[in-house]
């Protein structure tokens, strides 16, 4: 039994996968009726709270692989770790990103911090460190259907976005198989770098209307994300990620996607394609 905590974007994907596979899985949620498709096709769904340790312990019975996926709040994921440790769990999968000690970004502090627990935890992990994912450009689909313009403080910084579904891909085949990952890091990205202005292109040919793309300061980017209902921290890290970006910090590509799936990582033409209907 693989478990997958939380049905976010990449959640979610990695059940179904799974489930495609015919491996059987179980995944944790606060509100099950949001996982009611992936119990309609055969997952479990165990109803918990990261918060709430008792029910993450509830959740890992017979479990053999974690694929530890959620806000990365690090007394949330280090329970889980922990939960996993008694559990005598194999191996866990971890969604990450570029985590690091001195972050400037709270977030990859606590990605630091939680990457540190699990390899002192002594279970077999694999890291799956992600550039931006693609599905972030969801976040800006309303603005865009309204007012076919966005705006980021990402400046002409390129990135080498990632399809969450491909991070997700990645995870289910770890999880699957897990010994030939264990102790590897994997960094995952899309398959070129981009910038906003690509982005803009890319929704301008595929919607048939220009689409415009505004350079922001790091206040204005992170005022519109409040007023769009981000909270105050979420929306600072993710302003101050954005800034970063400008400066050229997202703009690196790999080749994990495709070596560890056998096929290429999806464009973000492919990406715009699959999501053309909210953006319209
Ligand atoms: N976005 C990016 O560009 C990016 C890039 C690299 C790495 N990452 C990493 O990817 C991870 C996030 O993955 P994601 O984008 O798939 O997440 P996501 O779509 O934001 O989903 C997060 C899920 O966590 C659930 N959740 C929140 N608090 C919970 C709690 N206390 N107990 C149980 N469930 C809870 C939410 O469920 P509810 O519906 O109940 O709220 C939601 O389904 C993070 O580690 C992030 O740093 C993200």
């Amino acid at each position: 039994m693989i478990l997958v905590t939380t049905a976010g974007k990449v959640g979610s994907e990695t059940v179904r996968l799974l489930q495609e596979r015919d491996v059987p899985v179980r995944v944790l949620v606060r509100d099950p009726a949001k996982a009611a498709a992936l119990a309609g096709a055969g997952a479990e769904v165990a109803k918990g709270d990261l918060d709430v340790p008792a029910t993450i312990e509830d959740a890992m019975a017979g479990v053999s692989a974690v694929v530890l996926v959620s806000p990365a709040v690090p007394a949330q994921e280090l329970s889980v770790v922990a939960s996993a440790a008694r559990a005598g769990v194999e191996h866990v999968v971890k969604a990450t990103s570029k985590a690091s000690a001195d972050s400037p970004i709270a977030r990859r502090r606590w990605q630091a911090e939680i990457e540190a627990g699990l390899a002192a935890s002594a279970i077999p992990y694999t890291l799956l460190r992600s550039n931006a994912y693609m599905q972030n450009v969801l976040a800006l689909a309303p603005a865009i259907a309204k007012t076919s313009s966005f705006g980021s403080a990402a400046g002409k910084g390129r990135s080498g976005m990632v399809d969450a579904r491909d991070v997700a891909a990645v995870a289910a085949e770890i999880a699957a198989s897990p010994a030939p990952h264990a102790g590897q890091t994997y960094w995952l990205t899309g398959p070129r770098p981009i910038s906003n202005y690509d982005v803009a292109a890319v929704l301008s040919g595929l919607l048939g209307r220009t689409i415009t793309y505004r350079e922001l300061t790091f206040e204005e980017n992170k005022d519109a994300m409040i007023r769009a209902g981000v909270p105050e921290q979420v929306a600072q890290m993710n302003a101050q990620a954005f800034s970063l970006t400008a400066d050229g910090d997202a703009e690196w590509v790999t080749e994990d996607v495709p070596s560890l799936l056998g096929r290429p990582a999806r464009s973000f033409g492919q990406f715009a394609s699959d999501y053309a209907h909210a953006f319209s």
